[in-house]
């Protein structure tokens, strides 16, 4: 890691919104305006709108129905994880594919995973991972689910493409592959 203050970490909430504001208004909403609300239960805004989901992003974060940990270098938040109990997060990638040999859900699952296009490569997902795995544990722990993309036997991808993570990332914290749901995508577990 470079020089500089050291990457901390705060769970996205109230306070801690307009920070989350800032680094997804700085990438362009995230993809056009998704504003990470793909995983939740209601998923994007129907008709899609960059508005609403942030509208509902924010309602999220005033009323404590999200659990996110943002990843801050000094004031600025520069990316995050958001984990969470499958039904607060049931819209995973691949999910018809996940739910075809589905032997059980996990206790919790990590979903969305982000750093900002200028902060990418010096470890600020590995610090969102860690704290999220840290709040796991915090809350009881049990088993975690991710679902990250193969880098392995494959071009290199650039970050923009991974987007539930590369699988190396959560093989670091001990995350071992179950089976495939894409062609690059597997689900990984670990007990917390
Ligand atoms: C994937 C992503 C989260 C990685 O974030 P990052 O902060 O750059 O990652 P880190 O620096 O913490 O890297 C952690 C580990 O991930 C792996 N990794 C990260 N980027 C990688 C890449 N492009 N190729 C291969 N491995 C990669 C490496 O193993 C790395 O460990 P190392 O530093 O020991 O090599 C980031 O590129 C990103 O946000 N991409 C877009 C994701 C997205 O679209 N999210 C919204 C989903 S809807």
């Amino acid at each position: 890691m470079p020089d500089g203050p050291a990457l901390t970490t705060r769970l996205l909430d109230a306070d801690t919104w307009p920070d989350f504001a800032a680094l997804v208004e700085a990438n362009n909403g995230v993809w056009g305006g998704c504003w990470c609300m793909g995983f939740h239960a209601e998923g994007f805004a129907n008709p899609p709108s960059a508005e609403a989901n942030r509208a509902a992003k924010e309602a999220h974060a005033r009323a404590g129905t999200v659990h996110q940990v943002l990843v801050y270098d000094g004031d600025d938040v520069v990316g995050w994880a958001q984990f969470g109990r499958p039904p607060e997060l049931p819209n995973i990638k691949n999910r018809a594919a996940y739910e075809r040999e589905l032997d059980r859900l996990p206790d919790w699952r990590i979903a969305c995973i982000f750093t900002g296009s200028k902060h990418r490569g010096r470890g600020v997902a590995r610090a969102a991972v860690e704290g999220a795995l840290a709040e796991i544990a915090a809350a009881g722990g049990g088993l975690v689910e991710a679902y990250p993309e193969q880098e392995a036997d494959r071009p290199p991808q650039r970050g923009a493409y991974f987007q539930t993570g590369p699988e190396s990332l959560y093989a670091g914290f001990g995350f071992e592959r179950v089976r495939k749901i894409a062609k690059w995508r597997w689900v990984m577990r670990r007990e917390v």
